[in-house]
């Protein structure tokens, strides 16, 4: 259901004007959903730091890969009322969030949010001139994660095309290895699908999945992108059905599998078992992607409490906690991130992080800073959505590209 939906089925139920708090303003309920290892450790840092500034922090996490269930529970809190302190909401659907006049205005916690924020993304946080979102960190998503004792076994180099990467999977597979570690739910399958998009060139990339051209979308290149994710697929052990991405990440490193393409929230689970980047794993941007990066910015929105238009103490020292340069780094180093405050000392993070964050300003100069359609980033829920779907479709029967690239066409005009 759509943002706006549920606000009219609020007011028809009249449950808008009985809005109020479950908690007193000193309690801060806050609805995530970071359950893995490493996402938990990496929220516990706001969690310890909130309860040193004397709140008390009630957690209202919704387990679930890339937020669908928590945004559902979202939804049924706002419709009954009870609307938490702060929720875990990114990308276009702040705007849609705060259209709806439900959410306060942070700007009192912000004053040097706009010379400390990538231009893309301070824009991100605002609604009507006004900040109503807090960022966390910047993820990018277009990594490729190797097991190296798997890499080294196999007598394998890391990839950086496609070309590259299947002589890889071969060679992992003629070892005994299973090459591709893979979950199976639709924000995964379109996680590498969108990786696939932007090996094509973050021009390609964004006509595509930001301005939603048509003519890209029906394109020679569109087909061959259907062409290579099938062709990767042939690399996937069987058991993916329903499989959660923190447990392919597992395989990885456990010795599994050689390889996980995902987002570098992956690098948390890695920190979180101790295995350490450049020797037990690498990282490596997917094959022809190195010169751009699809960024997934995570972000809280703070809701109104008691039918009050204004922000709570509460609220505004979680906004200020959540961009000091503290925290921004402490978060990071739990969650495989990068700082998303310009300036943070990058010293104690690992390489991976370091390449993320040289890469990340060398993209912003070059073009090449693209948001992630599967992350939330680049386009509506329904848009994102529609084309979600095709892309599952796809992956999970025997459809030729050619008709997936007709219904991805379609698909692109859901508004
Ligand atoms: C992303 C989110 C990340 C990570 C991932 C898996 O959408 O931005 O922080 O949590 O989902 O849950």
């Amino acid at each position: 259901m759509k943002v706006r939906a549920i606000m009219a089925a609020l007011c028809a139920t009249g449950l808008m004007a009985g809005i109020s708090a479950a908690q007193a303003a000193e309690s801060v309920e806050v609805l995530h959903w970071w359950t893995s290892g490493g996402e938990s450790k990496a929220v516990g840092v706001l969690k310890d730091d909130m309860t040193k500034q004397g709140y008390t922090w009630k957690d209202f996490a919704v387990a679930g890969g890339a937020g669908a269930a928590a945004m559902t529970a979202l939804k049924t809190q706002v419709i009954s009322g009870n609307a938490p302190t702060a929720a875990q909401i990114k990308g276009p659907l702040i705007k849609d969030w705060a259209d709806q006049g439900v959410l306060v205005n942070i700007d009192q916690a912000a004053g040097d949010w706009k010379k400390n924020l990538p231009p893309q993304i301070d824009k991100i946080m605002q609604a009507d001139g006004h900040y109503v979102a807090a960022p966390f960190s910047v993820h990018r998503v277009n990594w490729l994660y190797i097991n190296k004792a798997a890499l080294d076994k196999a007598g394998g180099k890391v990839p950086t095309t496609w070309p590259e990467f299947f002589a890889v999977a071969d060679k992992m597979k003629a070892a005994g290895i299973m090459p591709i570690a893979m979950g199976g739910q639709p924000w995964q399958d379109l996680t590498l699908w969108e990786d696939v998009v932007l090996s094509q060139g973050a021009d390609f990339y964004k006509k595509a999945l930001v301005d939603l051209d048509q003519k890209t979308l029906t394109s020679d290149k569109m087909l061959q992108v259907f062409d290579t994710v099938r062709k990767i697929q042939g690399y996937f052990d069987t058991g993916r059905t329903g499989r959660d991405w923190n447990l392919a990440t597992a395989m990885v490193i456990n010795n599994k599998a050689g390889m996980q393409f995902m987002g570098d929230w992956a690098k948390g689970e890695f920190a979180n078992a101790n295995k350490k980047a450049g020797s037990d794993y690498l990282c490596a941007p997917v094959p022809g992607t190195d010169k751009a990066y699809t960024f997934n910015v995570d972000s809280f929105v703070f809701f109104q409490q008691k039918g009050q238009k204004a922000a709570t103490p509460g609220q505004l020292a979680m906004a200020k906690t959540i961009m000091s340069p503290e925290f921004q780094e402490q978060f990071s180093l739990n969650k495989g991130s990068v700082p998303v405050r310009l300036g943070v000392s990058m010293a104690k993070f690992d390489d991976c992080a370091k390449k993320s964050y040289a890469d990340e300003q060398a993209a912003i100069q070059a073009g090449g800073y693209v948001p992630s359609l599967a992350h939330g980033m680049a386009q509506s829920d329904a848009t994102a959505g529609a084309i979600s779907d095709v892309v599952t479709k796809f992956m999970n029967s025997s459809q030729d590209s050619k008709s997936a690239v007709q219904a991805l066409a379609k698909a692109a005009k859901t508004k």
